[in-house]
């Protein structure tokens, strides 16, 4: 190992850098991995999405090497991980939930330590160790140890420690859960700066959003098959196109704004009445004038897309087993990572009937 750098000019973008297919993997008569195949293509975070059990580790674990398959097949960059899991060790980073980082050390010390056992003369180390504290933001903490880093401090350095070696393939598993909303998005800014020097990186993840905002393309799996995948658009529109969405002022009119709706397939929908709105507008402007016409106030009328919980639902029956908003703390609002924040169409009652 002379440069660190070194894999970097022979990444062609597009090329598929994770092939995996038809993989199985049975613990006792439990299927983890049933028939299970993706891609990843350099520079493409793709995002693996599934319920609790449904394989994503196990995925990873055989992907990474640390269990081979029962059957199928899988190459990293090119190296089958069955018959030369060295070599795809030598071009993979994996980080997971749990940080691997010393804590008695400090982060520069971490990260000195990872390159010199990796074979970086010293003067090398600590370059690379420098580049790496600037890039992921832990300049100012450098030089205390890892002990007192806050966890997202800590999960930026462990992937920070995956990364002295310039990997050509990234696996993080579920690498922001129990992460505050700031460290969230911190480590989310890492993984697309991975994206951009042309990584190909694989991202499990139980949460809606993070697929929604992070992944190029989403593989959803459940009891250990691909179910779906898509772009995070696609996936919307693959389960059902723009719907609209009537609250009425006093929640005891829903059950006359389902009758007076009933022919356009309206349906209850938490505190509000959900339809198809096929025709976008021109139904909002209908229900607007039949809402007029029955005499029900409304607080809010709106056309709004599928959102990824919902498009979750409709794949699997039961709703996703975890959402970000879980551990959201409070210090800043709900918004900032809602994976409804960005699918109203924006279309308000006033644009729409004025
Ligand atoms: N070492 C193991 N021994 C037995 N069963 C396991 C083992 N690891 C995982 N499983 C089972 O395999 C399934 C998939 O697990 P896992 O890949 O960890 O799911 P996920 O990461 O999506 O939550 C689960 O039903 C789990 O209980
Ligand atoms: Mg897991």
């Amino acid at each position: 190992m002379t440069s660190v750098t070194e894999h970097s000019g022979g990444r062609a973008r597009g090329t598929a850098a994770v092939v995996a297919e038809d993989l199985r993997l049975s613990y006792g008569t439990h299927a983890a991995l049933d028939g299970l195949s993706l891609t990843v293509g350099a520079g493409e975070i793709v995002g693996l999405l599934g319920p609790n059990g449904a394989g994503k580790t196990t995925a990873v674990n055989v992907l990474s090497t640390l269990e081979p398959p029962d059957s199928g097949t899988a190459s990293v960059a090119g190296h089958d991980v069955r018959r030369a899991p060295a070599a795809v060790r030598a071009v993979i980073a994996l980080t997971g939930q749990y940080a691997s980082v010393d804590e008695e050390l400090t982060g520069r010390e971490n990260l000195v330590l990872f390159a010199r056992l990796l074979g970086l003369r010293k003067a090398a180390a600590r370059a690379r160790a420098a580049e790496l504290l600037t890039a992921f933001d832990l300049l100012d903490a450098a030089d205390r140890r890892a002990a007192t880093y806050s966890g997202g401090m800590r999960r930026r350095l462990d992937l920070a420690a995956g990364l002295v070696r310039d990997p050509a393939v990234v696996f993080l598993d579920e690498p922001t859960t129990g992460l505050d909303p700031r460290s969230r998005l911190a480590l989310w800014a890492a993984v697309r700066e991975l994206r951009a020097r042309g990584v190909a990186v694989l991202l499990t993840t139980q949460y809606l959003e993070e697929a929604d905002r992070l992944a190029d393309r989403i593989v959803v799996i459940d009891r250990g098959r691909v179910i779906a995948t898509g772009t995070p658009q696609q996936l919307k529109e693959q389960v059902g196109g723009t719907f609209c969405e009537v609250t009425p002022a006093d929640p005891a009119d829903t059950p006359r704004v389902l009758t007076v709706l009933a022919d356009l397939g309206a349906d209850a929908h938490d505190d509000a009445v959900a339809l198809p709105a096929p025709d976008g507008p021109a139904t909002l402007t209908t229900v607007v004038r039949r809402m007029e016409d029955a005499g029900i106030a409304m607080t809010d009328i709106a056309l709004r897309r599928p959102s990824l919980d919902e498009v979750f639902l409709a794949l699997t029956g039961h709703p996703a087993a975890a959402r970000a908003d879980d551990d959201l703390s409070a210090e800043e609002p709900p918004a900032a990572v809602s994976a409804d924040a960005d699918t109203d169409t924006g279309v308000d009652v006033r644009e729409a009937a004025g």
